[in-house]
């Protein structure tokens, strides 16, 4: 079946598609499971709905949180989603994606601490005052797709689309040792700020995630399996040692980029689970609280990363139904929960479920394929989501995000 525009009437409308696509991902009518708390640690997780990383480019020239970046976070907070997973923020300046990136770093850090403090304040006024949402910040490096365009390994089918000329020089081993203290220093400052977690973002091609798939890159990061997570692993390490704060991971499960470029992929470009499952057990050897799935890049495969409708000016048409995109996702977060003991993992591919996404969300958690469940464009569209479906136990159709 070819791809097709979000038409369903019904919820049943939609399970005939599933059938006919020989897809089987549970749903459930009963969505009372998605308002439970989720315990971490000591720490109680008031429900579990999650704002996805999602970089919105509006902050200001020095990295701080811009006017338009507040007005996000305050109606995420008012939204009653139980965990807010701030976007991508750069650990230093050549990581930097655009000037409109968040920077964290010592100058930056009060601004931070206060959208931090206004986002605890606005979410009790809204939810109560016992509400007090987990937050989480994502720090990046933006590598070849930042301003720098810093690469690991040369690579034709990922450098077009970047535009990279191939006589870039790859960083140097002793860059990447000045990064891993680089992330150790952001991690303090996001102590500092007020964060409950650091994710140390390692999907959708950038840096550390391009890491991942250096297979033919030389020297300690690229090659082995053990060269290649070591700059995660390391980053981690170092933080766990130092920081009071909790560890989680964004993770690419699957690259979609065909071995030997790509991650979780064999030659031909199709799903290898084997180093994937491999790296979130010794994660959570690491410590790492929470890993929240991910998989591809939008710079080639836009559709595997967030399966949609319309491609938007700059996008193609995707190749196949949105609803093979969303298994395709969901999948991937039940294939890396059956590797986990405790860690809890945020479910991904929601969004172009619409209104239904609540059903499909609530089998995901009875049947143990994720813990939580992450809304990204859904959430910049209608940031009180989580609220509705807690109140009124439904999504309002004419709020959805319809991308
Ligand atoms: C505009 C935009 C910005 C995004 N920024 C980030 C980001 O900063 N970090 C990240 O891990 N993912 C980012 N993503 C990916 C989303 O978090 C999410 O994985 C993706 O949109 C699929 O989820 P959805 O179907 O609920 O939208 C972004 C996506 C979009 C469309």
């Amino acid at each position: 079946m070819k791809h097709k525009k979000f038409s369903y009437k019904s919820l049943e409308e939609l399970k005939k598609d599933m059938e006919l696509l020989n897809l089987n991902f549970p749903i459930d009518d009963d969505i009372s499971v998605l308002r439970e708390e989720v315990k971490e640690g000591d720490k109680v997780i008031p429900n579990r709905f999650v704002i996805h990383p999602m970089e919105g480019a509006d902050a200001n020239s020095d990295g701080t949180p811009g006017e338009l970046t507040l007005r996000r976070y305050r109606r995420y907070a008012e939204g009653g989603a139980g965990l807010i997973w701030f976007e991508a923020v750069a650990v230093n300046e050549s990581g930097r994606g655009n000037e409109l990136q968040l920077y964290l770093n010592e100058n930056t850090v009060d601004a931070f601490k206060d959208m931090v403090d206004m986002v605890r304040q606005k979410a009790k006024e809204a939810m109560g005052e016992d509400f007090s949402p987990y937050l989480v910040i994502q720090l990046t490096h933006a590598g070849r797709f930042g301003e720098k365009k810093n690469l690991l390994v040369l690579n034709e089918l990922v450098d077009n689309a970047a535009r990279i000329s191939p006589d870039k020089e790859p960083m140097t081993d002793e860059e990447l040792e000045q990064l891993e203290n680089d992330y150790l220093k952001a991690a303090k400052l996001a102590k500092e700020a007020g964060f409950d977690a650091v994710d140390i973002k390692a999907c959708h091609r950038y840096l550390l995630s391009e890491n991942l798939a250096a297979h033919t890159r030389e020297g300690k990061y690229g090659g082995s399996y053990e060269n290649r997570t070591r700059l995660l692993k390391n980053a981690l390490k170092k933080i766990s040692e130092e920081v009071d704060i909790d560890l989680a991971v964004r993770l690419n499960t699957f690259d979609s980029i065909p071995y030997p470029y790509g991650w979780g992929t064999d030659k031909d470009g199709n799903e290898d689970h084997s180093e994937p499952k491999r790296l979130v057990r010794e994660l959570e050897e690491l410590g790492v609280k929470i890993i929240n799935v991910s998989a591809a890049t939008p710079y080639v495969y836009a559709h595997i990363t967030r399966p949609y409708d319309q491609p938007g000016k700059l996008g193609y048409e995707a190749p196949e139904h949105p609803l093979i995109g969303v298994n395709r996702l969901l999948c991937l977060g039940k294939m890396i929960k059956e590797e986990l003991k405790d860690t809890l993992v945020v479910g991904t591919g929601f969004s172009w479920l619409r209104h239904y996404a609540p059903y499909v969300a609530a089998g995901v958690v009875k049947e143990g394929w994720a813990n939580m469940i992450g809304f990204g464009r859904q959430s910049f569209a209608y940031p009180d989501f989580a609220r509705d479906i807690i109140e009124k136990n439904e999504m309002d159709p004419k709020k959805i995000c319809t991308t």
